[in-house]
């Protein structure tokens, strides 16, 4: 287990653009494999690269979100581009690990499909409905620094801004 830090907002690196993956070596395979302790132990859907630290574009998803079993290993995509989205779209609660305890009403495409590449670098597509759709686009928008609190109105973002604060210092104490 390799469980690393995950950055909350307002953490600045959070807005980086990220960088594509090059190397499909047994770092990015580490980095992966810790992605995936560090969202287990945090039970979140999906985590991006960039939420660890790491400004690169690579995102991992949940196995049971992804429309597989618990026991198989979470979905790994690197370089990933979104080359469709159906026009139906859905409304739902979203959250992130970097803003925990928060949600959020996002509308976001029914279904999307994704070409990406695997740890080997061999490129694929994906095509996801209902909440495996909704992380894909959320952990897509993570990767040009796209966030939560981009999604909602003034009012309510300085509520979450507040919530973190508080969040943020009760972590520090
Ligand atoms: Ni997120």
């Amino acid at each position: 287990m390799a469980v690393r830090p995950i950055l909350r907002f307002p953490d600045p690196r959070l807005r980086q653009a990220c960088t594509p993956v090059t190397a499909f070596d047994d770092n990015l395979r580490q980095l992966a494999l810790d992605m995936k302790d560090t969202m287990y132990l945090a039970e979140g859907a999906g985590l991006a690269a960039i939420q660890v630290g790491e400004a690169l574009r690579l995102f991992i998803i949940d196995p049971e979100v992804a429309g597989r079993t618990a026991e198989d290993p979470p979905l790994v995509l690197a370089n990933p581009e979104i080359v469709w989205l159906s026009e139906e779209e859905q409304m739902g609660d979203e959250g992130c690990l970097s803003f925990p305890g928060i949600f959020v009403p996002v509308k976001r495409g029914q279904r999307a499909r994704v070409r990406a590449q695997d740890l080997d670098g061999k490129v694929f597509e994906i095509e996801g409905e209902g909440l495996f759709a909704r992380a894909l686009q959320h952990e897509n928008d993570h990767l040009s620094g796209r966030l939560l609190i981009d999604m909602v109105g003034p009012v309510k973002r300085q509520i979450i801004k507040r919530k973190m604060r508080k969040e943020n210092e009760a972590e520090a104490t």
